[in-house]
């Protein structure tokens, strides 16, 4: 059964072959779907018989949004934080510890339930493909179930026992960071793809995550670091220098941090949703981009530091914001997140890739930045299916 989207007014592909610019940006094209995957992309005057059409009345259409850094397992709320830090408190890692101890009260059906409510609530927003870290357990068992839950809805799991010291161990540090790349290793790495951890004042220092992320690496686990979100600290610099796939948040950065990036195969995931949600300072995206760094864009969706599910808004913070151009944000949230998760089958349009997509109430992918906080979901496929 193949699908015909026709009469598509413009198309980012993000295949420069198949089009201008970094976009690989086409007008008037089609788009050919065929068993969930993209089976022909090109002009609409020259597109290719099949079994079902769809109009797409001139619209905008794009890859799924990839979001690649997301803490989507969880109990609990954290309004009453989020209420303080806009009455002028400041943000701190502290706050973690609210939604463990309401993670590890809640069941596993709770959990599941929460998380496919935010998986529904992405994907309605055009998000197609979503990173999903553990990290409010702090126990084996807790981590353990929440990778297990994470695993059963993405591919993309990521070990972050290393999220804060759990409560048990706040006198002895060193103890956890046993545990978590002993024990809790153990049992997390077989549900996990990635590792991460925080590295943070108030969380690890540089040498507690060197051992976590090699513990993690020599159990097959790739990593990907919180890194210099708070303050200036080691953790760019050791992502890039353990061949991490992304380094995430990069607010506080040197020039020597902008130059690893630049120079290693680290993508820098900038995530505006969390400089938003603690009035904090955003991150330098168009000085990354002047030095030739890869950014990706993500919404690090999570009850404490930056509750939207919504791509879009990053999108559009970016740009008014960070930097970027819309092209480059729009990039940035596709093929950029795809880089992060180091996939080659989602985050662009292109014959073989899978055919998440995403069409707008909007005849141009600027719309995203330009029509700030307005529904633009006309449509989403995910694996060739309509989805929305
Ligand atoms: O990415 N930085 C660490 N972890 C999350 C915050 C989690 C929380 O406050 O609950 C983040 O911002
Ligand atoms: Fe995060």
């Amino acid at each position: 059964m193949s699908t015909l989207i026709g009469n598509v007014g413009s198309l980012v592909t993000n295949d420069p072959s198949h089009g201008s610019g970094p976009l690989g940006l086409l007008t008037d094209a089609a788009v050919l779907i065929e068993d969930g995957r993209i089976a022909w992309v090109g002009p609409a005057a020259e597109a290719p018989a099949a079994d079902g059409h769809v109009d797409a009345e001139g619209r905008a259409l794009l890859p799924g949004f990839v979001d690649s850094h997301a803490h989507l397992v969880f109990a609990g709320d954290r309004t009453a934080e989020f209420n303080a830090r806009m009455s002028g408190q400041s943000y701190t890692a502290g706050g973690i510890r609210t939604t463990v101890a309401a993670t590890r009260a809640a069941t596993d059906a709770q959990l599941e339930a929460n998380l496919t409510r935010f998986l529904t609530e992405a994907l309605r927003q055009g998000t197609t493909t979503v990173e999903c870290k553990s990290g409010y357990g702090l126990t084996v068992e807790d981590e353990a179930r929440a990778l297990r839950i994470a695993a059963k809805h993405t591919t993309e799991t990521t070990y972050l026992g290393a999220h804060v010291v759990a409560p048990e161990f706040k006198e002895d540090p060193a103890a956890y960071v046993a545990l978590v790349t002993g024990e809790m290793l153990d049992a997390c790495a077989p549900h996990a793809r990635w590792v991460d951890v925080f590295c943070e004042q108030g969380a690890f220092d540089g040498d507690q995550a060197r051992e976590i992320l090699t513990a993690g690496m020599a159990r097959g686990l790739t990593p990907r670091v919180h890194a210099n979100q708070l303050n200036h600290g080691p953790g760019v610099q050791l992502a890039v220098e353990l061949g991490a796939a992304s380094a995430d948040h990069c607010t506080h950065l040197t020039d020597a941090d902008v130059d690893a990036l630049a120079s290693g195969d680290t993508v820098a995931t900038l995530l505006p949703g969390a400089e938003f949600s603690t009035r904090a300072p955003y991150p330098d995206a168009r000085r990354l981009l002047d030095a030739g760094a890869t950014v990706a864009l993500s919404t690090d969706c999570n009850p404490g530091s930056s509750f939207t599910s919504s791509m879009a808004f990053c999108i559009a913070v970016a740009v008014r914001e960070m930097g970027m151009t819309p092209d480059q944000a729009v990039w940035a949230a596709t093929a950029g997140g795809a880089r992060a998760l180091r996939r080659t089958d989602v985050g662009l349009i292109a014959p073989g890739a899978r055919a998440d997509l995403l069409l707008l109430d909007a005849p141009s992918h600027v719309h995203l930045a330009y029509r700030p906080g307005v529904p633009l979901t006309a449509a989403v496929w995910r694996d060739g299916v309509r989805a929305v």
